[in-house]
Parts: C-alpha cells; structure tokens; sequence
C-alpha cells in the first residue's frame, strides 16, 4: 500500500459504517452490509483458486501489452506469469466477495474489464450466469482461455480487445446487463468514461463496481466525481467503490468497512 493508500485507509477506518448495520437508515443498503458483505468460503471457488496455485508457480514470461495505467511495479514489456498473479489479481477475499455481490444482483449477464489470467472471472463464473470479460494484452488473454477451460466454467466469455473498442457493441448486444466490473485502465478520464458509458446502457438497478478508488489522485477524483452523479446509491468500501442505479431517486452516499 503507497502512503496515500495508506493515509486514505486510516481515514475511511475511523469514518465508515461497521458491516454490523450501525447507523445505514437505507433499508437496502442495510440489507446488503448485514447480509453480502459478512465473509463466506465455498467449495465452489476451488477451481478459480487452482487458476492463481498455477499461475504463482509458472516458470513462463510473456510479452505484454500494457493498455492500461499499467503496474506500479515494473514497466518492462516482458513478465513473469507468477509476478503477474502475484500482484495484479485480487486477493481470495476479496474475489468472494464479488461473487456474493453478483449473486445478490437478480439474474442478469455479468461483465468484467480486466481479466487478466482470469481468476475473478472465475469466481463470477460461479453464479452459473453469463459471463463476459474484456482483456487488451492477447498473451493475457490466451493464457485466460486456457485457465477458464480447465474449469470447465462454460458460461465464461474471454473477449480480447480494448476496452474502448468492445465496451459499446457489448452494452448494446446485452441489455440485461446488470453487474460490471471495472477492474483495469485506472485512469481518471477512462474511468469516468466507462461510468458514463455503462450508466446510460445498463438494465435498471444494475451495479458497477470500480476496484481501487483509491489508487492514485486521478481514481480518486474520478470517483469523487462519480459520487457526485444523481440517480444512484454510491457505496465507498475502500478497495471498491460501488454504485448501484436508481432511477427513480434521489443520490444517496454511505462509507462502510468491508
Ligand atoms: C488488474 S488486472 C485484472 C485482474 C483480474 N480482474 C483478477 O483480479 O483476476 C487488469 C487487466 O486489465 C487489462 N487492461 C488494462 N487496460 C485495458 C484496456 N484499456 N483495454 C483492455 N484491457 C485492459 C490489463 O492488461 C490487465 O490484464
């Protein structure tokens, strides 16, 4: 964690909700702290944690291509496929709880931006709902397919392409999608363009979950700016920002520890 990460952590510490409920008068936003957001391992996920297992021991380098804000870590264009799943995948925990936020969700399609080697993608591919998840560097994206096949997971669609270029045929071919995962490009303007883009095409009550809003100034100011829009109830988690459509009310904004 940077000291900026750090300074933000121990501030949303001391200011947001317990997940035990204390103090949300949202009935909804109750409902998710008490019941989704409290932890829970299931055998289910096995497979996906078997992709990382594999992933953390692969003597592979690959080239990449970096279409993203990219990793704090190395700027090099080739990369160990273990430092990769060592540091850009999101940790069991938190993958859990993605996929109980999916499930919370009513039946839908699931979208992700940033597959990477394709554990989250994994973990949402456990709802048993379509799932479709954008990834720009095609030697990522190859190593994914291989990763999803061996799961078996046959709801699981590895799109290869940038963001930009996919994400708009993709809203307009999936109507009742209503859970995106934004887990890539952390940059200001991209981010507030996916947000636009997915707020005006998704099914009513859709969520968006932006991973890491507090990343770097930019994420922050985006989601700063994010919580700013009306129609929607906006959730800060510390490590995902989360934003649920309504479009019928009036914007509400709560801050709980997950
Ligand atoms: C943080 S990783 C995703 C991790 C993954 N969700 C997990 O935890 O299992 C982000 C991925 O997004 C991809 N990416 C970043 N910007 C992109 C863009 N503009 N278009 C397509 N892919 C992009 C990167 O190549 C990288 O593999």
């Amino acid at each position: 964690m940077s000291f900026l990460q750090l300074r933000h952590y121990l501030n949303h510490h001391i200011t947001a909700s317990s997940k035990a409920g204390h103090g949300i008068h949202s009935p909804f936003v109750y409902e998710l702290a008490t019941r989704v957001l409290p932890d829970k391992k299931e055998d289910i996920f096995d497979a996906a944690e078997r992709i990382r297992t594999n992933m953390l021991a692969s003597s592979q380098s690959i080239q990449i291509t970096d279409l993203g804000a990219g990793s704090r870590k190395t700027s090099t264009t080739h990369r160990q496929v273990r430092e990769i799943a060592k540091t850009s995948l999101q940790p069991a925990w938190r993958c859990r709880f993605l996929y109980r936020l999916a499930m919370h969700q009513s039946p839908g399609s699931l979208l992700e931006l940033g597959t990477s080697l394709g554990v989250t993608t994994a973990y949402l591919a456990a709802t048993n709902r379509p799932v479709f998840s954008m990834e720009g560097c095609p030697n990522i994206h190859k190593l994914a397919m291989q990763n999803l096949k061996e799961t078996g997971a046959e709801n699981a669609h590895l799109l290869c392409g940038h963001f930009d270029d996919l994400l708009p045929n993709f809203l307009r071919e999936h109507p009742d999608c209503n859970f995106a995962f934004i887990d890539g490009n952390h940059r200001y303007d991209a981010t507030l363009q996916y947000y636009e883009l997915l707020k005006r095409h998704m099914a009513p009550n859709a969520l968006m979950v932006f991973d890491d809003i507090y990343w770097s100034e930019g994420m922050k100011k985006a989601w700063k700016k994010i919580v700013s829009q009306q129609n929607q109830i906006t959730i800060d988690l510390f490590y995902f920002g989360l934003v649920y459509l309504r479009p019928e009310q009036a914007p509400e904004h709560f801050k709980i520890k997950l």
